[in-house]
């Protein structure tokens, strides 16, 4: 029984370090039974310092425990807020256990209420029951989380002034949630690295496909750009290129996060899209109810087109950290979807 930390500085390279020990009051541990690896969960590690996503699970100086999305199944409790067997999907270290400090219970799930989350993002302290909506464990694991932001792109772009949407990383999950939403309202358009570009075409999903190499012929008079990227160059070439057309852009991802931005950019002023902020205020908008109902309409659309996808069980501590460092390094097949156990 192990959780794995990355080494701070060195991302691809792991520490087993022991699960947690004793419960106090209050606790309840839990056996995380998979979850899934993606480009997603490298950003966490990137940006672990300045968005605090190494604050959710303390390691040791030096490293940092990476957040994943999965299942986990109660099987020792000192809450009377959890049950023995009970099964939650949320956010939990890469590791085979987890202790939590369950609260809040509704029928919707549980918060952790452990003192060092207190400050941290609400949705991201929340546990939920399965939902057969979302489809198995493993779709649940890949897409839960990764669908909504997608969603709730798709939802500010559809009231945009835009012809056009062009999104970088565009092989990624979440890019092409967005792009299958927003066909044939406005001209989709990826942005990918060579070796992706034939896959991108072959979902459907976009009007046109580009490499990151070739940006010419990208149509459009009013522009969106969503950068799932965070690639410096693409990010200025976008900008220096589609001069006077590119009306937004929007910074969501960091996949290419050996290649960060530090240039000035013409045009438009780059918005940072963060998808905790913008559910909450959809919620606020349309009800908690009004917003699962157009979440799971807009999920059960992508969900018939997942043909492409292949999930790719990985399990084992080591095989497990050598699927992290693939993936901190790049060498993920797009139509991959890893679902990790320990
Ligand atoms: N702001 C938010 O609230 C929010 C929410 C969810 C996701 N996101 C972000 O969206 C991005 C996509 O996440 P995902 O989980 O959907 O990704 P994913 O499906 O795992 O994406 C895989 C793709 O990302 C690119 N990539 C991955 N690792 C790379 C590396 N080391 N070097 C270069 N390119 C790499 C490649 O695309 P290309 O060849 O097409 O570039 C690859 O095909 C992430 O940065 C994630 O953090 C942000």
């Amino acid at each position: 029984m192990t959780i794995l930390a990355a080494q701070i500085g060195a991302l691809a390279q792991t520490t087993a370090l022991p699960d947690p020990g004793a419960l106090a009051d209050g606790e309840a541990r839990f056996v995380i039974e998979q979850f899934a690896l993606t480009a997603n969960n490298v950003t966490y590690a990137v940006h672990g310092e300045d968005f605090a996503y190494w604050k959710f699970f303390p390691a040791p100086e030096d490293h940092g425990i990476v957040p994943v999305w999965g299942f986990g199944r109660a099987v020792e409790t000192r809450s009377d807020a959890v049950a023995v067997g009970s099964r939650w999907f949320g956010y939990w270290p890469m590791g085979s256990q987890a202790v939590l400090s369950p609260q809040q219970v509704s029928a919707f799930g549980f918060t952790d209420g452990a003192a060092h989350r207190a400050a941290l993002p609400y949705f991201y302290n929340r546990y939920s029951p399965a939902s057969a909506a979302w489809g198995d464990d493993a779709l649940q694991c890949l897409f839960r989380p990764l669908y909504a932001t997608s969603f709730l792109i798709d939802c500010l772009m559809a009231t945009r002034p835009l012809d056009t949407l062009l999104l970088s990383s565009a092989s990624s999950k979440t890019a092409l949630g967005v792009a299958q939403a927003a066909l044939g309202r406005q001209t989709v358009v990826g942005l990918t690295s060579p070796a992706n570009r034939e896959f991108c075409l072959a979902t459907g999903y976009y009007d046109q496909v580009y490499s990151y190499e070739d940006l010419g012929g990208i149509p459009g008079d009013a522009i969106g750009f969503i950068d799932f990227s965070g690639h410096g160059g693409v990010r200025h070439n976008v900008h220096s290129l589609l001069a006077g057309r590119l009306t937004e852009s929007h910074i969501v991802g960091d996949t290419h996060w050996q290649a960060p931005n530090t240039a000035q950019l013409p045009g438009p002023v780059p918005q940072l899209f963060f998808a905790p902020t913008v559910a909450q205020d959809r919620v606020a908008q349309w009800g908690a109810a009004g917003y699962d109902a157009r979440l799971s309409a807009a999920w059960a659309g992508f969900a018939a087109t997942l043909g492409w996808l292949t999930v790719s069980r990985v399990m084992g501590a080591d095989a497990v950290a050598a699927a992290w460092a693939r993936l901190v390094n790049g060498e993920i097949n797009p139509a991959d979807g890893i679902v990790a156990s320990l």
